[in-house]
Parts: C-alpha cells; structure tokens; sequence
C-alpha cells in the first residue's frame, strides 16, 4: 500500500508569523511528518507574483528554510526544499493553466484582494498574481498528494486543485489524485492584533499587530498587551461579536493547547479581565516561541548544513514528481522526446 503523502508550502514574502505557525508549520511537525510521506516546500516562485526585491528574496528564503527547520521539521522524517529548484512545479504549471479557466482564476478572493492592494497602491497587477493558484495546485497535484494541511485561508486555492485534478483526469485519463485540505481545530485563521477583521499576515506594511516568529521576547509582550479589544465587559468567546478578544483566547487556547470557549469560561468564573488575559497569552506566546527561537539560532550559524538539507529536499522531490508531470505530458498528446 502507498504511504500517504502530505504537502504544505509557505511563501518567503514576509517574516513567517505565529498564524504560519499555528495555522500551518506547527502541524506539519508535531503530525504530519510522522504520519506520512511528507514535503514541505518554500515557494519562492510564489513570491515573485506580488512587487519583490531580489535581495530580500534571497535572504527571505533562506530564513524561512531555517526557521521551517527550527519549528521541527526533521529532515530525517520529511522532505523540505526549494520550489525553484525543482522545475516540475512549472513544468506542470503550464499543463493546468491549459486546464483552469480565466474565470475561475478571476473569481479567487485573494486574488481579487491583492490585486485590490496593488492597484490602490499605485502599482500593476502582474499576471502571474492571476496564476498563482494554477502553479499551486501543480504544487500540489506532482507528487499525488492526498493531504494538504494550511490555514483557513488556502482553503479555496486547495478547493481548485481538487477541481483542476478531476477536470485533467475525466479528461485525459487518471493522472492526478484528488487532494483534500485540512485545517487545525484552533487557530485556522490568526487575526491580526491592531486590526482584528483583517488575517494576521507576513506581508502587512504595519507590524504592531503581527506576531512574528523571530520577534524578541518582550517586542512579543509588548504587541499583546496593546492588542485591540471591543468595548464589551467580561471575557467571552465570539469571534462575529468580539473579533479581538476572541483573537487573543484563540492564541492563548492554541499555545496551552486548549479550547477557546473553555479558555473564555475559565477567565470569566474568575472574573478577570483583559489585563490578565493578555498578560497570560503574551506568557504563553513567549513560551511557545522559545524553543523555535533558540533552535533558529543554532540552525542559522550552520549554512552549510542548510544547503544540504535543502539539496537532498530538491532531489527527493524532483525525483517524486517526475513520472507524474511526465504521464501528465504524455496524457495531454505532447510528443515524449526520443530517449
Ligand atoms: P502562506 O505563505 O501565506 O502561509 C503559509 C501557511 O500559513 C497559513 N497561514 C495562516 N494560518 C492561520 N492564520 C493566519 N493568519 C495565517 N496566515 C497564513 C496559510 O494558510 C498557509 O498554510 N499559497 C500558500 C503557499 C503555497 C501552498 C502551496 C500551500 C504555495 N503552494 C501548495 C499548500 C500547498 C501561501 O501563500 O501560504
């Protein structure tokens, strides 16, 4: 029997954050690599569909490489590389973009948001902004995924590959598997502390409300004691009615490995208020960031060791991928070349 396989990526736009973390990265270590075939991919291409700087790119990548390892990515256990390395991902990419429709691309809402953002900003939308869920359900579809654990907010990207794997296979014969998300019990969409409608992101131009894997111990204390909260009195878990507390009991619930609406109850029979709430998340926080702080530390004074964890990932991957995009070549009609 095959092993189930699991893919996940995250994009080197930004410093990864603790809704990366808890949304996503966390899981990967603690269960989805010892439960199946693991790859865990920083999409650098994915990172070129938005205005970018070489140079941060670069450094962004290779901090994110690190920090993957730090929150406990074995790669005795899984798979971590660099999507550019392995040029399946754009070689299938092509294929599907034959396959997705320009509708269905224009009606994905982080596309319509971003896109939003760039033009407000004064800028272009580049095109590959528009493609960007194509190459990451080719991502996702090369190594016959069954699994693609993320955040509440990739939920409609992995929903594509899904429809783009069955689409291609009733087509052209079964090529693909058909992936499925999943998502954590707590935690699956962080919001951000200054503005709690808006996703906690890595990208966001104002940092005060963005809990950032590597900021300092009392830079963390410091964004959650000045998050804000709603005019309401007493601690209750809402996240329609009281987005920012509820923000705050999903962090502290997440970190102690709890639930929220439990949390919510604890802290109200005590009737305590927000002081003591946010002083006992920025606690846990700072808690749960030490160990990957510390391990990043240690990781980053070895480069070297990095690129070869990173070498062994990209021809692991490349080796996996493969057959697959080649079937898929061959399925759409296009000549294989003499070998
Ligand atoms: P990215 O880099 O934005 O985020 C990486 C992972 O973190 C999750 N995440 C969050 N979870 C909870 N709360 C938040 N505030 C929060 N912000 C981010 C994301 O859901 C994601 O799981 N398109 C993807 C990267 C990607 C990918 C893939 C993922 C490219 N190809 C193939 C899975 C499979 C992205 O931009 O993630």
């Amino acid at each position: 029997m095959t092993r189930l396989r699991i893919f996940s990526g995250a994009q080197p736009t930004g410093h990864l954050t603790i809704g990366n973390y808890l949304g996503a990265i966390r899981r990967w270590a603690e269960e989805d690599q010892h439960r199946a075939d693991a790859l865990f991919c920083v999409v650098d291409l994915h990172a070129m569909t938005v205005e970018h700087d070489p140079a941060r790119l670069r450094r962004l990548t290779r901090q994110t490489a690190q920090l993957l390892l730090a929150c406990g990515l074995d790669p005795a256990l899984c798979t971590v590389y660099v999507q550019s390395h392995v040029d399946e991902h754009t070689r299938l990419g092509y294929l599907l973009e034959c396959t997705a429709t320009d509708g269905e691309m224009r009606r994905m809402v982080q596309y319509k948001e971003k896109a939003a953002q760039e033009r407000a900003k004064g800028g272009s939308v580049r095109l590959s902004l528009l493609t960007y869920p194509v190459l990451m359900a080719a991502d996702i579809l090369m190594f016959g995924t069954d699994e693609v654990p993320v955040g509440d907010d990739q939920a409609q990207h992995v929903e594509l590959a899904r429809d783009l794997a069955a689409r291609f296979n009733q087509r052209y014969g079964p090529v693909f598997r058909v992936p499925r998300a999943t998502h954590p019990a707590v935690a699956t969409r962080v919001m951000d502390l200054q503005e709690p409608g808006a996703k906690m992101g890595k990208s966001r131009a104002v940092t005060s409300g963005v809990l950032r894997l590597l900021d300092e111990p009392d830079v963390l204390r410091k964004k959650i004691m000045r998050a804000v909260t709603d005019s309401g009195s007493g601690i209750a878990y809402d996240r329609e009615e009281r987005p920012g507390l509820s923000n705050l009991l999903e962090l502290l619930a997440a970190a102690t490995s709890r639930k929220p609406a439990e949390v919510a109850e604890e802290y109200a029979a005590a009737g305590a208020g927000y002081g003591v709430l946010k002083r006992d998340t920025a606690d846990a926080v700072v808690e749960l960031l030490r160990p990957v702080q510390r391990r990043h530390a240690e990781i980053a004074a070895d480069p070297a060791q990095v690129d070869a964890v990173l070498r062994a990932g990209a021809e692991r991957a490349r080796g996996l991928a493969r057959p697959r995009v080649d079937a898929a070549y061959e399925a759409v009609g296009l000549m294989p070349a003499a070998g």
